[in-house]
């Protein structure tokens, strides 16, 4: 017997490159951080912390978000949270990962820079064992202002051989991408690759300002594109990738269930669309929970999944060695 269509995605190897590790903080290694550290949540316990999880928007969700960061606070706390990520993503056949980091979450609250960065690379190094390749995004979140993106980049560039490419995310509304058109500019001249937030909670034009002011080489979420054909039939000509995050679209309100999601309407028109799982401790599950929700609703046939794969090392920023090899790795799941 062939593998089924949702067997298949969930088998298949598949690149992630649309993931906050902030986002990963699960309740039980948030409990036992604080029980590490000495900090008292404001949640009685994991059930009371889960149950907060219903969310109207992006800045809901966002508010809890950054207030269970504050677990976080030694190079262990990060690498551990990076590597409970990563081993999730290698039992869902991740086999390369894309990952944001939100320093100014924490050096706000007195962590240094140096140990966000030393902390999720030792988690790195483990996931590595594992055969889990992984890179490493700094965001700036886009609340603050240029001043404060500015000081954190400084504070990056004694590790920047480390870091990989930089992100824009955290509210969307209200801040468009041109508000950071200098720092990226000098994120740039650096040589390194940008990505942004653009088109989740924010209009179509956002996307492009993401793309004609930041140079974004991806643009993450991008799911209101299908609201400005002009944009959309950019996308395609440009074979910009989009990482869609469908389980956290629908969490957020972006989408009022995954029948109506734009996931459909992007594929039709030959988006480069990837899937995703963006904050999966607070949206409902990894990757293959999003597989499983997108398949539900849509009963994709294996060939579109396969696709999805390919777009995934095609949109990744992984050398053309590793790329070939995941490539020929997805070959072998076709023919199971
Ligand atoms: N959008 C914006 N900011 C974020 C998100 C998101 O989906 N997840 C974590 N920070
Ligand atoms: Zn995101």
């Amino acid at each position: 017997m062939p593998l089924s269509a949702l067997e298949f995605a969930c088998r298949m190897p598949k690149a992630e490159l649309h993931l906050h590790i902030e986002g990963t903080l699960e309740p039980d290694l948030a409990f036992r951080l604080a029980r590490r550290n000495g900090i008292t949540l404001p949640y009685a316990d994991e059930k009371a912390l889960h149950a907060a999880k219903n969310f109207t928007d992006l800045q809901s969700f966002l508010d809890l978000y950054y207030a269970c960061a504050d677990v976080l606070r030694s190079e262990e706390d990060f690498a551990d949270l990076m590597s409970a990520y990563l081993e999730r993503a290698h039992a869902d056949h991740v086999v390369h990962a894309e990952i944001f980091f939100d320093p100014q979450t924490h050096t706000a609250r007195g962590i240094p820079f140096g140990t966000v960065v030393r902390g999720l690379t030792e988690g790195m190094r483990r996931g590595r064992d594992l055969g889990v390749s992984s890179r490493l995004i700094l965001c700036f979140l886009r609340h603050l202002g240029e001043a404060d993106a500015w000081a954190t980049l400084a504070e990056a560039e004694p590790y920047l051989d480390q870091i990989d490419g930089f992100g824009l995310d955290s509210s969307e509304r209200g801040h468009p991408p041109a508000k950071f058109a200098r720092v990226f500019a000098r994120v740039r001249a650096f040589g390194k690759p940008v990505v942004a937030h653009a088109g989740e909670e924010g209009p179509p034009a956002y996307i492009v300002e993401a793309l004609d002011v930041l140079n974004a080489r991806r643009i993450d979420h991008g799911v209101r594109a299908v609201e400005d054909p002009a944009v959309l039939a950019r996308l395609v000509r440009e074979r910009v990738p989009l990482t869609v995050c469908p389980l956290s679209n629908v969490r957020l309100c972006v989408f009022p269930n995954m029948t109506a999601h734009s996931l459909p309407r992007l594929l039709d028109a030959g988006a480069l669309v990837t899937i995703n799982s963006d904050d999966p401790a607070y949206f409902g599950g990894y990757m293959n929970d999003n597989i499983r929700a997108v398949q539900d609703a849509f009963k994709w046939d294996r060939a579109t999944w396969a696709q999805i794969a390919r777009n995934s090392f095609a949109a990744s920023w992984a050398g053309a060695g590793d790329r070939a090899r995941w490539e020929r790795d997805l070959e072998a799941v076709v023919a199971m």
